[in-house]
């Protein structure tokens, strides 16, 4: 059977740009920016976007438009070791998917809850309480809660509704799903600058403090907000690149997702902070003191600011259903990216039928995803995406840069990619990846993995109060059952291997 096609190179590069910019962009960007030292951020972020982003965007592109298949069938080509790096990064984008689904289950709730403003007055107790309903513990689930459960429901529906048909329905809603978030952003970025305090709000986020970049803390905040957001050591750019026509270009797409991508993070903290300055001067605070961290600030600080707006309640629905439905359109097409990559692997490597593949790849993970559904399932999502996130993925960029830019013959990549790209790399192409990425991002995954444990040892992070026992299931087993069944799944026997060795 002939292998998928996107419509035309466009859908391609909204596709990408749909996965890419997501709920990182929204939320982790301006408060890892603001937080690692405001406008100096932008140093550490534009070194890993050059060094290590963009790098690995166009090897992933150039690997799936190449080989013609997702990660793991691609990256069989440099043998088994080559395809148990592919699998371990689908697997990581299938773990992810499964508690990103969740995040957007609140988003469905909190675009249910702008009509009323629910939270208004007390936001913090209606997240953790009326939404999470939210228990002591993480060894306490204490069964599911339902308004969660409904708007997991939800997600999942949207993600089998979009993706059913591969890549030609995903390009039927992309165009809407990329398109709709930038606007509101924009109009809820205007709006909020016209309010009193939002250049309070623009100074925090922005205002550089250089001293911030001798802490290598915020190098590694750098680039993991980079991989994450730029969805790049997952597979998927792979698994989508492969739908691509042999004919297309590579680096000019690679070029444009990058850069849509910041432009979306970057716009995201102009809505966001303006809004918190405002917050913060009607009511006598400081940005630094109502600004947090993650979830915390899409749904309890946000939506607080919200509630507090000068626009009376019609205005302030509208606000956060912009606010909402941004967020959604964001994080969408990121989630069914991610379900995306699961099911090309699998369908590839097993000759599966797509269709039916992508059916089991939803409901599996839809099960996965109760676990986080459940009254303790924030303490689980917590404790996974920060283990998955700090050490899973810049593993897999590292060792696709290190080892399979190197066996492609580094200068073979870049003689591949002009041959097809309106933009030719030149030779400094080979130096950054042959020599300086590798080298850059090796460091910073030691220095990540050692701040990591220093921290738990020290106990000056807060994830060291959590149960030992629970960071070990959601930390280091999680981590170990995805690298084992990356390399169980090697061993499978594909139908055509199969065949091949009968003959043999
Ligand atoms: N880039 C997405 C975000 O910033 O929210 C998350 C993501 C999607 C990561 C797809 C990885 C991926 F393969």
């Amino acid at each position: 059977m002939s292998r998928d096609r996107w419509n035309n190179r466009l859908v391609f590069v909204l596709a990408a740009v749909g996965s890419a910019a997501g709920l990182g962009n929204a939320w982790c960007f301006p408060y890892v920016c603001a937080t690692n030292g405001g406008g100096a951020f932008l140093i550490p972020y534009f070194v890993a976007l050059i060094t290590a982003g963009i790098p690995v965007l166009i090897l992933e592109f150039v690997i799936g438009h190449k080989f013609q298949g997702g990660a793991p069938t691609s990256l069989a080509n440099f043998g088994k070791a080559g395809e148990i790096l592919g699998w371990f990064a689908t697997f990581i984008s299938f773990v992810i998917v499964t508690y990103y689904s969740v995040i957007m289950a609140w988003v469905f709730d909190y675009l249910w809850y702008s009509f009323s403003i629910a939270w208004e007055g007390d936001s913090g107790g209606f997240f953790f309480g009326s939404i999470l309903k939210l228990t002591d513990g993480p060894w306490e689930l204490g069964g599911f809660s339902i308004p969660v459960l409904i708007g997991l429901v939800l997600t999942w529906i949207s993600i089998y509704l979009t993706i059913k048909d591969g890549v030609h329905t995903v390009g039927k809603v992309v165009k809407w799903t990329v398109g709709l978030p930038v606007l509101l952003l924009f109009i809820l970025a205007v709006s909020g600058m016209t309010l009193e305090g939002a250049m309070d709000g623009i100074n925090y986020y922005l205002t550089p403090d250089f001293s911030k970049l001798t802490d290598f803390k915020v190098w590694t905040a750098a680039f993991g907000q980079i991989f994450f957001s730029l969805s790049v050591g997952f597979g998927v750019m792979i698994a989508y690149s492969s739908y691509l026509d042999k004919k297309s270009d590579i680096t000019n797409n690679a070029f444009m997702t990058a850069l849509a991508n910041s432009g979306v993070s970057f716009l995201a903290g102009f809505a966001i902070f303006s809004t918190l300055g405002y917050m913060a001067a009607s009511t006598g605070s400081t940005v630094a003191e109502v600004s947090t961290a993650g979830v915390g600030l899409a749904f309890v600080v946000y939506p607080e600011a919200i509630s507090l707006l000068p626009f009376g309640a019609i205005g302030q629905t509208i606000f956060a259903l912009g606010f909402f439905i941004a967020l959604l359109t964001l994080g969408i097409d990121s989630a069914f990216s991610l379900v995306e990559g699961t099911s090309t692997a699998i369908s590839d490597k097993f000759d599966f039928n797509r269709k039916k593949t992508t059916v089991g790849v939803i409901l599996i993970g839809f099960v996965v995803s109760l676990v986080y559904a459940t009254k303790g399932g924030l303490y689980w999502l917590d404790i996974v995406d920060r283990y998955i996130n700090n050490f899973g993925i810049l593993v897999v960029g590292f060792i696709e840069i290190l080892v399979i830019a190197r066996l492609m013959k580094v200068n073979n990549v870049r003689e591949y990619i002009n041959e097809v790209s309106d933009i030719k790399l030149g030779k400094w192409y080979t130096i950054l990846l042959g020599i300086a990425s590798p080298v850059i991002l090796g460091i910073v995954l030691v220095m990540t993995a050692y701040t990591e444990i220093m921290d738990l040892v020290n106990k000056t992070n807060y994830y060291a109060s959590y149960p030992t026992s629970a960071l070990i299931l959601g930390g280091l087993i999680m981590l170990l059952v995805t690298l084992l069944a990356s390399v169980i799944f090697v061993f499978f026997k594909t139908k055509n291997a199969k065949e091949n060795s009968e003959e043999a």
